[in-house]
């Protein structure tokens, strides 16, 4: 008995600010941009809420296209009553109550659909997908919806040229089937590590009451120190790509195709150069969403899915590497 993702979709806010535009902001330049990071273009929400994005997303993946190449004809639209588990990974919800699960589930009338919010920063959606994946199992939950999704255009510093080049705006949904045919997720390895140096931030701005006397330590925006979190990123996607494989029995041989998280084209790179992957089995889609934290790796399957590349029986692996900090890597069997 096997989980497996019948279904994908995703969706962009319209607004695509493309690199030049980011020079009205702070002082950069769009060669040192594509150069450094492989970003073009990132999408931002002037009007959309995150609620917006994320049910287009959800019902692109509710109609069930046939997404996969040979062998599959995609499985038609999925009825709203079939979702029984809701997972929505976010840090930048609309607001913190009702939670995001919560408000998509009213939206799209999920009736049944028991729904919550997860915060696992940019390794949200590896992280709900290993949730879900284990809660469907013992509560034998037949269908779940897995949402990643960000409107990070909200907490980004436009004053800062080291962060506000990276970031945009996106949500990634996916349809997971509990199948007592096919082995779906064959193996994951989620892992946390402290930030020591404090290396990934974004503080919270709460009412004080009449009784406060601590003082707001950090700024509600997000703040990084890019060395320190590419040093990260490159070690521990190295290591839970190593767990993952060592767990499975599996070489790196035999994943067809890698999903990492989008943060930045030369991490993707110096991991493919580290275990000799050819660059071409590395799904990129940087260049026109810039870093979407946990809304990344589900747009970059659906992108990898609608390109007709993958067939019934390849073997795709879902990196992922954030805040907190966190990693995880899964491999499923299409
Ligand atoms: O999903 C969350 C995880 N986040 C990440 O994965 C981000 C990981 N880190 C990175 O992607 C990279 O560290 C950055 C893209 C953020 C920065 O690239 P870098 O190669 O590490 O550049 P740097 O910070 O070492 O800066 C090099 C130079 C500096 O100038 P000097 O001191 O050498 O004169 C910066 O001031 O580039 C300058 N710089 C810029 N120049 C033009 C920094 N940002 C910019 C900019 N435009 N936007």
């Amino acid at each position: 008995m096997g989980v497996r993702i019948i279904a994908t979709g995703k969706a962009l806010p319209k607004l695509r600010v493309d690199n030049d535009r980011i020079k009205d902001f702070v002082d950069t330049d769009s060669e040192w941009i594509t150069s450094r990071t492989g970003i073009e273009a990132r999408h931002v929400a002037e009007e959309e809420t995150a609620l917006d994005i994320s049910v287009q997303a959800a019902r692109q993946a509710m109609r069930g296209d046939g997404i996969f190449g040979a062998g599959s004809l995609g499985v038609g639209p999925i009825d709203t009553s079939d979702i029984g588990l809701l997972i929505f990974a976010t840090v930048t919800p609309d607001m913190l109550v009702p939670s995001m699960g919560a408000l998509v589930k009213k939206e799209m009338g999920l009736e049944n659909a028991i729904s919550f919010d997860l915060n696992a920063a940019c390794s949200g959606f590896i992280f709900g997908t290993w949730v879900a994946e284990s809660l469907m199992r013992t509560a034998g939950i037949k269908r779940a919806l897995v949402i990643g999704s960000e409107r990070l255009s909200r907490i980004v510093n436009w004053e800062d040229r080291g962060t506000c080049i990276l970031f945009g705006d996106g949500a990634g949904a996916v349809i997971l089937e509990l199948d007592p045919e096919k082995p779906g997720i064959i193996g994951f390895h989620i892992q946390n590590y402290d930030d020591v140096g404090d290396a990934l931030t974004c503080g919270m701005s709460y009412k004080t009451t009449p009784f406060t006397k601590e003082t707001q330590k950090r700024p509600m925006y997000l703040e990084m120190n890019g060395t320190q979190v590419f040093r990260f990123a490159v070690g521990a996607v190295t290591e839970v790509m190593e767990k993952v494989l060592e767990k499975t029995g599996l070489k790196v041989t035999d994943i067809n195709y890698f999903v990492p998280h989008q943060a930045n084209i030369r991490i993707i790179s110096n991991v493919a150069q580290k275990f000799n992957i050819p660059m071409e089995k590395f799904q990129v889609s940087i260049e026109n969403t810039g870093n979407t934290s946990a809304a990344s790796v589900p747009m970059a399957l659906d992108d990898l899915l609608r390109s007709g590349k993958v067939k019934a029986g390849d073997k795709v692996m879902l990196v992922g590497f954030g805040g907190g900090l966190s990693a995880g890597a899964i491999i499923m069997e299409f």
